[in-house]
């Protein structure tokens, strides 16, 4: 297939490049900073950032899928996500590409989670207030086009190698689960793809 990528030079998006290079895909991944990505068969970076709706739509234009890993870098852009959610979803219409996949945070939703402590559902959601924000209005565009669209809701996320062994709910995290590990979102995203799972819904992912 040919994927277009938003966020590929990001630590979740390198395992997506990688695992999509690696399983035969043509990528186009859009990059600020293009040289911060290796070339590699099959890999074609374009200069741009995710904020810029033709940088946007010149990258979904030819794809027959999107995949975005884009974070916020410490919130030096804000409403990164919504702001790329719009850019894509605009994109992908006036293209007519209906696959998109989208890296979400569990923690966004914790505050209707049945099964999160009283306390972590205070806490969390107000010292990530404004990147909580971001992250339902993205998913919040998203869900209001017509795409084919998967909100990957990650739990908090960490560098150990991927052991898929994890668990998927729908909506809100398997009770007990608080952490994935960056390669096992990439792996699950592609399964996603591959698989056609998880339309149109926010699956949870945690161990
Ligand atoms: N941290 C957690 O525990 C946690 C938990 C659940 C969900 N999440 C979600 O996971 C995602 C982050 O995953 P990660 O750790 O892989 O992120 P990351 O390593 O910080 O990567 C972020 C990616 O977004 C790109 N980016 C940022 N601003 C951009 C812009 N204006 N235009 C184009 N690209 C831009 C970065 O590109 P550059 O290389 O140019 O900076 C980079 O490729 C976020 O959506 C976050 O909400 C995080």
């Amino acid at each position: 297939m040919r994927l277009a990528v938003l966020g590929g030079s990001g630590r979740i998006g390198q395992h997506i490049l990688a695992s999509a290079l690696e399983s035969g895909h043509q990528v186009c991944a859009l990059a600020r900073r293009p040289e911060a990505l290796p070339a590699a068969s099959g890999l074609t970076v374009i200069g741009g950032d995710a904020t810029d709706g033709r940088a946007v739509a010149d990258l979904v234009a030819d794809s027959d899928a999107v995949l975005s890993a884009l974070g916020p870098r410490g919130a030096k852009t804000p409403a990164l996500l919504a702001s790329a959610g719009r850019n894509t979803v605009a994109g992908m219409s006036k293209a007519g590409v209906r696959r998109l996949i989208c890296v979400s945070a569990a923690g966004a939703f914790i505050r209707a989670d049945p099964d999160s402590a009283v306390l972590v559902k205070l806490i969390l959601p107000t010292v990530l207030a404004k990147p909580f924000a971001d992250v339902r209005e993205m998913e919040e565009v998203v869900a209001d086009s017509d795409l084919d669209w998967t909100m990957v809701r990650a739990t908090r996320l960490v560098n150990t190698r991927p052991t898929s062994q994890y668990r998927v709910r729908p909506d809100y995290p398997p009770p007990g689960g608080w952490k994935i590990a960056r390669a096992d979102v990439a792996r699950f995203m592609l399964g996603c793809l591959s698989e056609r799972s998880w339309v149109r819904e926010h699956p949870a992912l945690a161990y």
